[in-house]
C-alpha cells in the first residue's frame, strides 16, 4: 500500500513556525487607525450586521496586511496571524464590527450554530463542551484536535483569559505524512468514512449526524478532517455504525500525532490579534483557561467562518458537509434553527459582491441518507 506524501508548505513541524515567522503580518500603528476611524464611521448600535456592504468599511493599507494573511491560510502554511487591529481605540462592539466589516471584505460570513448566528462570542458562558449538544466556544474547557465547519475561520482576540486558553495548531498534511510511515493500514482506515454528530444543531432537512473521511484527496491536494468529540457523540445516536477496533486505534493515534510537541504548535492570542486558518489544512485545539473575576476583563474572540472566492474544489466526500464542492461557492457553516429570508438575502447580496456562487443545494438542502 503506498500512498502520496502531498509535501507542501502546509506539511510544516512545530520547529519550523519557530524558524520562520513569516506566518506573522503586522498592521502598523497609522494603517490601524485609519481602520479604527472607518469602523467609527460606520458604527451604529442599531443597524443590525446584515445591513452593512464592504463598501461602509474603507480599511486602508490595513486591509492588504488582512488579505496577505488570508493567502498564507489558503496557499501556505494553513494559518496566519495578523497582529495590530486597532483593539485600544474600541469598544467591544465596534471591535465587533471591525472583524464583521473585514469579513465583509474577505468572503461570505457563515452560520455558526444552532442560532444561525453568523458571527461568534468566543466566551465561557457554563456550557457543558462534552454534552451531547455541546460546542466548544462557549465553555472554557480544552478542546480536541477539530476542524471548524468552514473553509477559512477567522478569530479575533477582544481579551485574553487571566491564565490558559492557547491556541495549538497542527498541520493535517504532517499528520496524515506521520501516519502513512507509521501505520499505512491505519491511514488507509483513515480515507474511509467516520460517523460525526450535528451535536443537536441539524436544521429540520438535516440528519443528526453525516459520514466523513478524515483524509481525501482531489485535484493534487490533500484535505484533512477531524473531531473526536463528534465521533463520540455519534455513537450514541441510533443508526450510527459502531466504530471498529481498526476506527478507534486510528482515531487514537490520530490523536497521539497531532499533539506530539514536535507536530503541534501552541501559541497565545493576544488582544489585536486576528489568527486565520485554513480548516482543510490544519486542526486546532485550545487549552483550558481561568477568567479574571470582572466581566469586562473576561476572554472574548470574535469568531467568523468564511467561505471565500479563493477556495477550491472540495473532494466529493466533503459534499454532505460543506453542501458545495464547487470552488469559490458560498459552502460550509451551520444553517441551524434560524436560517430565514433575512440569512439568505444576505449571503446572495454578499456573493454577488465577491463574484461567488450560491449553489441552489445551500438554500434548499435535502434529507440525504447517510448510513
Ligand atoms: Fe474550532
Amino acid at each position: 500500500m503506498s500512498f502520496p506524501k502531498y509535501d507542501s508548505s502546509a506539511a510544516w513541524r512545530a520547529d519550523d513556525m519557530v524558524n520562520d515567522q513569516s506566518w506573522i503580518f503586522r498592521i502598523e500603528d497609522e494603517a490601524a487607525t485609519q481602520m479604527a476611524a472607518a469602523v467609527l464611521r460606520g458604527y451604529d448600535a442599531d443597524r443590525p450586521l446584515f445591513d452593512y456592504a464592504p463598501s461602509d468599511f474603507d480599511f486602508g493599507p490595513g486591509l492588504d496586511t488582512v488579505r496577505a494573511s488570508v493567502r498564507e491560510a489558503h496557499f501556505g502554511r494553513g494559518f496566519a496571524l495578523t497582529k495590530g487591529l486597532p483593539r485600544g481605540h474600541l469598544s467591544a462592539d465596534q471591535f465587533q464590527l471591525l472583524v464583521w466589516g473585514i469579513g465583509l471584505h474577505l468572503g461570505v460570513a457563515r452560520p455558526q450554530g444552532r442560532a444561525s448566528q453568523y458571527i461568534s462570542e468566543v466566551r465561557a458562558t457554563g456550557s457543558t463542551y462534552r454534552a451531547a449538544g455541546g460546542r466548544g466556544y462557549n465553555t472554557n474547557a480544552g478542546l480536541d484536535f477539530h476542524a471548524d465547519a468552514c473553509d477559512i475561520v477567522a478569530l479575533a482576540c477582544f481579551n485574553q483569559a487571566k491564565s490558559g486558553g492557547q491556541s495549538m495548531i497542527s498541520s493535517s498534511t504532517s499528520a496524515w505524512q506521520t501516519l502513512v510511515s507509521e501505520r499505512p493500514d491505519l491511514a488507509q482506515v483513515a480515507t474511509d468514512k467516520f460517523y460525526f454528530s450535528r451535536n443537536q444543531e441539524e436544521a429540520p432537512n438535516e440528519n443528526p449526524f453525516y459520514g466523513q473521511p478524515i483524509f481525501d484527496f482531489e485535484d493534487g491536494r490533500i484535505f484533512g478532517k477531524w473531531n473526536r468529540n463528534r465521533i463520540r457523540t455519534a455513537q450514541e445516536l441510533p443508526r450510527v455504525p459502531k466504530l471498529s477496533d481498526a476506527q478507534l486505534e486510528c482515531a487514537d493515534l490520530l490523536d497521539d500525532i497531532l499533539s506530539r510537541p514536535d507536530m503541534m504548535f501552541t501559541m497565545q492570542l493576544e488582544p489585536g490579534d486576528l489568527q486565520f486558518m485554513n480548516n482543510h489544512l490544519v486542526l486546532h485545539s485550545r487549552t483550558e483557561f481561568e477568567d479574571f473575576e470582572e466581566p469586562e476583563r473576561q476572554r472574548l474572540l470574535y469568531r467568523l467562518w468564511l467561505a471565500t472566492p479563493d477556495s477550491v474544489a472540495l473532494p466529493e466526500t466533503w459534499g454532505v458537509y460543506f453542501r458545495s464542492i464547487t470552488p469559490g461557492s458560498v459552502r460550509g457553516g451551520f444553517c441551524g434553527h434560524q436560517h430565514d429570508d433575512a440569512c439568505r438575502e444576505f449571503e446572495e447580496r454578499q456573493a454577488k459582491a465577491l463574484g461567488m456562487t450560491v449553489p441552489a443545494l445551500m438554500i434548499d438542502p435535502p434529507l440525504t441518507e447517510v448510513a
